[in-house]
């Protein structure tokens, strides 16, 4: 069985273009999402028409959706200038979107497992096992790791959130981040797809795949947008890197 996997679009248009058509080529036998389908970005609407008529593909929630259908800006006051910026762009978001475009972000799944053989778990949450605004960072020490999928018993598990793909091994445990398609954190400014395929027997084997794509004019569709900070966002589109290096968020 083979399953392509991608995460993190946030609202930009012409990545998620670039992946779903290096995706068609795969030719896999399940295709899924793992959250965070908006905010961040200028085209909320686009991506959400997008999932809203693929039902060919699973998506699940990301902590960015959850924050835009649960209306967080409205019940949960800002813990620092970072969230009044985000809470800001929650509720532009929101606006944009259509009510039935909120209700399907609402009624997403958090995780899902599929079993292609009977003891051959792998399981897919967005965050982590338990938490959907926590993360599974790659400069955590194995120890770590454990703490944050404990009770987790699949032989593999796949997620986003953190914007830099790798694959992972811990105590014979495959870890595969997915993250990300709108915008990475690793310095590489190319979206990011993992390829995951079960060969039987308890054998996985995971492929971490980029994309190149016109960043420049997706970074000023950014900059010139509705977007509070688009700057900011545009110069992560366009470097790969994090806007503010003192506030890494992972
Ligand atoms: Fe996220």
């Amino acid at each position: 069985m083979k399953i392509v996997l991608y995460s993190d679009i946030h609202a930009q248009l012409a990545p998620l273009d670039a992946v779903q058509e290096a995706v068609a080529k795969e030719n896999a036998d399940r295709e899924i999402v793992i959250g965070d389908l908006v905010m961040l970005g200028p085209e909320p609407v686009e991506v959400v028409e997008r999932f809203m008529g693929r039902k060919d593909v699973d998506v699940l929630a990301g902590n960015l959706d959850w924050w835009v259908s649960k209306r967080k800006d409205e019940t949960d006051p800002p813990k620092n200038e970072h969230h009044v910026w985000l809470y800001e762009m929650v509720k532009k978001t929101r606006e944009r979107l259509s009510t039935e475009q909120v209700d399907y972000l609402d009624g997403l799944m958090w995780s899902m497992t599929i079993t292609p053989e009977k003891g051959h778990d792998f399981f897919i949450f967005h965050a982590t096992p338990d938490d959907i605004e926590d993360a599974i960072p790659l400069r955590f020490t194995d120890e770590e790791v454990k703490e944050k999928i404990k009770g987790t018993d699949a032989e593999i598990m796949a997620f986003g959130h953190v914007h830099g793909p790798y694959v992972r091994e811990v105590d014979g445990q495959t870890l595969v981040c997915t993250a990300a398609v709108g915008m990475n954190w690793d310095g590489d400014y190319r979206p990011a797809y993992s390829v995951v395929e079960y060969e039987g027997d308890g054998k996985w084997n995971v492929e971490t795949k980029r994309v190149a794509y016109d960043c420049e004019a997706q970074a000023k569709k950014n900059e010139n947008g509705w977007m509070p900070h688009g700057e900011r966002i545009a110069k992560m589109v366009r470097t790969g890197e994090f806007w503010n290096p003192a506030h890494m968020p992972h």
